[in-house]
């Protein structure tokens, strides 16, 4: 049975990890993958993370399953984590978390969900997006409609092209937006674009589909979950695929989960028990141990103070690489101006070169990148930087 398969691609950006890892040259780069790297150019366990796992194996009495929504203790401080532990609408009760297989399984929980409420509902996408969304947003039924997220310089969101989508969208239709450090352009909304936004949502009935797969890593915790307050005070409904893969550094742990906003406490309930239902029959039960740790950490006031600490470590490391690239590259003999990544946010951002010199600098000099010319910042640091700028001396002509 299986001879009549023929061999799919594989995803952009996993491909171009195996063929990382398995290039033997000592000087190569990884600016591929999202994880980040230290100056070393290694991905550690973060000091708070380690230590809420030690409570954890130290406490842990079973494994036994925790249910199809996980550990609740993990959903309450994920909803406080993202509206703000005092916000209104968790004493409303109109809030649900339901723990998923990463921010990937929230996504598609997230899509399941939504075709269930309105089979007729189009999904608009701005692209460029995480490469991912499509196929996994595609793969649970929804339609969708592409518009263009930036402008042609890709240096900035192309306003009209956004207005335009919503206005001409029907009331139910759904709206996927990136919370904060837009993957992969790093160009994010402003506060008076996200404003422009919910209005425009308000008025034609739509509901957003936040991912927030980075949050802290933009401008901190609090400013980058300043869009999810917004939508919290001004929109009856809305649902947030969130994961914390990167800014808990708990990627091979699957921890994430989907946040979903009702009308009422009695509709959230509804709403919760369709995604259980639909979780059910994906996955059954979601994984619990980056859950658990999560939970742990942020219900102890020192974890959790350290923890911000070092996830604001990461943020300012990604912020100075990015000013140390732009520094470096910007005297290339193609004349190329970098400089805009520096106003970007998150980890990553496009160099705007051609394809041909994508391949040369990943042939060449071992330095990787997906062919969208998107660079993880973080793959940057102290000991590579010289190799990174001369090689991008060398292939820009
Ligand atoms: C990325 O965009 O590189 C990350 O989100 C990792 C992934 O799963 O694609």
């Amino acid at each position: 049975m299986f001879d009549t398969l023929s061999a799919t691609p594989l995803d952009p950006i996993l491909s171009l990890m195996a063929e990382f890892r398995a290039d033997r040259r000592e000087r190569k780069i990884d600016l591929g993958v999202g994880v980040y790297q230290d100056d070393s150019g290694a991905t550690p366990v973060m000091a708070a993370v380690r230590s809420a796992e030690a409570q954890l194996y130290a406490t842990e009495q079973s494994k036994t399953y925790q249910g199809i929504a996980g550990n609740p203790a993990f959903g309450e401080v994920m909803l406080a984590q993202l509206f703000g532990a005092d916000n209104p609408l968790l004493a409303s009760d109109r809030a649900r978390f339901i723990s998923t297989p990463g921010g990937s399984g929230a996504l598609r929980l997230g899509g399941e969900l939504l075709r269930r409420a309105n089979p007729q509902a189009q999904l608009l996408v701005g692209t460029p997006t995480w490469p991912n969304h499509i196929p996994l947003l595609g793969s649970a039924g929804l339609p969708m409609v592409e518009y263009n997220y930036l402008n042609s310089a890709r240096s900035a969101v192309d306003m009209d092209a956004l207005q335009a989508a919503l206005q001409a969208a029907k009331p139910g239709d759904v709206v996927l937006l990136h919370g904060c450090c837009h993957n992969p352009s790093g160009v994010d909304l402003s506060a008076a674009q996200w404003l422009q936004i919910v209005e425009l949502c308000e008025r034609g009935g739509l509901i957003p589909f936040v991912d927030v797969a980075y949050l802290g890593l933009g401008e901190g915790l609090a400013a980058d979950g300043a869009p999810l307050r917004l939508l919290a005070e001004r929109l009856p409904e809305f649902i947030v695929a969130s994961s914390c893969s990167k800014n808990f550094g708990l990627y091979r742990e699957r921890t994430g989960g989907l946040a979903i906003v009702a009308q009422s406490a009695s509709a959230v309930e509804r709403a919760a028990n369709q995604a259980m239902a639909q979780a059910r029959q994906i996955w059954s039960m979601p994984p619990a141990h980056g859950a658990d740790i999560v939970a742990t950490l942020l219900a102890d006031r020192a974890l959790a103070a350290q923890w911000r600490d070092e996830l604001e470590a990461v943020r300012q490391r990604i912020v100075a690489m990015r000013q140390l690239l732009v520094e470096r590259a910007n005297g290339n003999r193609a004349g190329i101006d970098f400089s805009a990544i520096i106003e970007q946010r998150g980890m990553f951002s496009f160099l705007g070169i051609s394809p041909a010199q994508v391949v040369a600098l990943r042939e060449q000099h071992g330095v990787y990148m997906i062919d969208s010319t998107r660079v993880n910042l973080a793959g940057i640091n102290s000991h590579n930087i010289d190799h990174l700028s001369e090689a991008l001396y060398a292939v820009l002509v």
